[in-house]
């Protein structure tokens, strides 16, 4: 009897996310924070995991993405680094850890890359994180753009409302979207802005867009995890579409393990030594 030889994962690479946007093949993405999550999730073949810093929100029950630390992030991405056999895992970099100057941002990048194991880096903002951008990829590492709503700039926004919506940001979006691809960054992510400004967008770059509440026009989509899954049941925007309701089967789950220890029914005599 012939035995199949066990073939590891191909890898997704930047590369690969350039090859599936000249195909037309759309790119898949998730957020995850943690090795047992972000092994079901590469497992499941995604294209790319982000260590995104909404670990502020739905790992540390903060309002904002803000408070968020870099060590933290670079505790999150080892987690998810060591599950992750085939996903490109892209780590966000955390409010405070590059808006100072570039060589900050260098060496906040540098530390995720050494202490994580991570692929990329993503980073919020157009031309005010030019140079960051260009000292960041001369140095070899991957960077993903993010445009639209950028929630480490939400005290400056004042709301979570759909940006680019008036002319004036949105030419300075595309403005933006424009000046990153020349400095190299591999990808952007575009959030919660008009479907055919992020469609526009998508047309006139040569490196893949992805897309959260920036409709279908784009090169792939993102969510974060804990949205799709239901485990938050108090966020639902327009844009995310829930496929499980975790939140009420863990708790269900819950009361029922309660139910059988107040009960006596847990453990039975197979359930013991
Ligand atoms: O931190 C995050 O989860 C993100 C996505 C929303 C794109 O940046």
């Amino acid at each position: 009897m012939s035995v199949t030889p066990h073939k590891p994962a191909k890898r997704v690479t930047v590369h690969t996310l350039e090859e599936m946007k000249q195909r037309g093949e759309k790119i898949s993405m998730l957020t995850a924070y943690d090795y047992s999550l972000a092994k079901i999730v590469d497992d499941a073949n995604i294209d790319v995991i982000l260590v995104g810093d909404s670990a502020s929100n739905v790992m540390a029950g903060h309002e904002t993405t803000l408070p968020i630390t870099l060590d933290q992030m670079i505790y999150h991405a080892s987690s998810v680094i060591r599950a992750v056999k085939r996903a490109l895992v892209v780590v966000d970099l955390p409010f405070g850890s590059y808006q100072g100057n570039s060589k900050e941002a260098l060496l906040s990048s540098i530390r995720i890359m050494k202490e994580s194991g991570a692929h990329a880096i993503k980073l919020e903002g157009g031309e005010e994180v030019l140079e960051s951008i260009k000292r960041i990829i001369s140095a070899g590492v991957p960077v993903m753009g993010h445009l639209g709503l950028t929630p480490q700039s939400i005290y400056k926004f004042g709301t979570y409302a759909v940006r680019a919506v008036e002319k004036e940001e949105a030419d300075k979006l595309i403005k933006d979207a424009l000046l990153m691809q020349d400095a190299g960054c591999f990808a952007i992510v575009l959030e919660k802005i008009p479907a055919d400004l992020a469609e526009r967008v998508t047309a006139m770059l040569k490196i893949p867009v992805i897309g959260i509440g920036a409709g279908a026009g784009v090169d792939g989509q993102v969510l974060v995890l804990h949205d799709m899954l239901g485990i938050n049941k108090d966020f639902s925007p327009r844009f995310m579409r829930r496929y499980l309701n975790l939140y009420e089967s863990i708790k269900g789950s819950i009361e029922h393990y309660i139910e059988d220890v107040k009960s006596q029914d847990f453990p039975n005599q197979n359930e013991q030594y």
